[in-house]
């Protein structure tokens, strides 16, 4: 039976958030610039778009661009944003007509300019659609996203917008880029590493990891299902103890 088949529909996670690694190696294994390991991933990007919505994930989150990316070489650096920009304009109809909602999270002003547009436009055309929200995440940075939003609530609590005694979890919350988002269910990281490498570090508190050794350019559909049965055969306690949550 097909991994999707077998998929308990009660028990999908809602937010799902992939690390996808291993373009590069993908493509040094075969003897080609690193370029095309990241095109091939923007071809598994698109297939793991669509087994989410076929799984019932309401909300997807891909890293696929970190603070950190900006320091690769500039040739690099300038493929990914004008694999970005190609593939916001190619892919923005089926996104469009199969109600996904895209959104980014990031330091986004640091984009180039074009990549920039492309991205706004799509975000303000699909604004409206409800079936998934796809998330992207771009010049983004955990440490950097809590340390914005410390500083928005410092300035709040000086301008006496905030008190110090209201701080808590949701005040928090509502500082991240990821206000709008629910917390992560599953976090999927790819290639065989198994770190987080400064990605969500809030919000993955209760977040169950899954590491797989298939380089992110050969992830496809049964991947996430695979990943999605794992998730379900596990025992979400939240600090409670089995019994508890007889
Ligand atoms: C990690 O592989 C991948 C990235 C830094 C970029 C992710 C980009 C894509 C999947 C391409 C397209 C994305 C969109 C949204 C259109 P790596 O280069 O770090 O691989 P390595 O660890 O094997 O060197």
């Amino acid at each position: 039976m097909s991994f999707l088949k077998q998929i308990d529909t009660d028990n999908v996670p809602k937010h799902v958030a992939i690390i996808m690694d291993g373009n590069g190696r993908w493509a040094k294994k075969r003897g080609l610039l690193r370029i095309f390991g990241h095109e091939r991933g923007a071809k598994a990007v698109r297939e793991t778009i669509e087994a989410a919505g076929e799984s019932g994930i309401s909300h997807l989150t891909l890293y696929a661009f970190s603070t950190e990316n900006w320091n690769r070489p500039k040739n690099e650096v300038d493929k990914l944003m004008n694999l970005l920009v190609s593939s916001l304009k190619k892919e923005f109809k089926t996104l469009h007509k199969n109600e996904i909602k895209l959104c980014a999270i990031g330091n986004l002003e640091e984009l180039p300019p074009k990549a920039y547009k492309e991205l706004s436009e799509v975000i303000e055309k699909t604004k409206n659609n409800k079936k998934l929200v796809l998330t992207l995440a771009l010049s983004y940075g955990s440490r950097n996203e809590i340390v914005k939003a410390v500083k928005e609530i410092a300035e709040k609590v000086k301008n006496n917008i905030i008190s110090v005694e209201n701080i808590d979890d949701s005040i928090i919350n509502e500082h991240l880029y990821t206000r709008n988002l629910p917390d992560v269910d599953l976090l999927i990281r790819t290639s065989g590493e198994q770190r987080i490498s400064n990605f969500l570090l809030w919000q993955i508190a209760y977040a169950e990891l899954y590491f797989t050794d298939v380089l992110w350019p050969d992830f496809k559909k049964e991947d996430l299902y695979r990943a999605i049965l794992n998730y379900q055969n596990r025992e979400r306690r939240f600090g409670k103890t089995s019994e508890q949550l007889k």
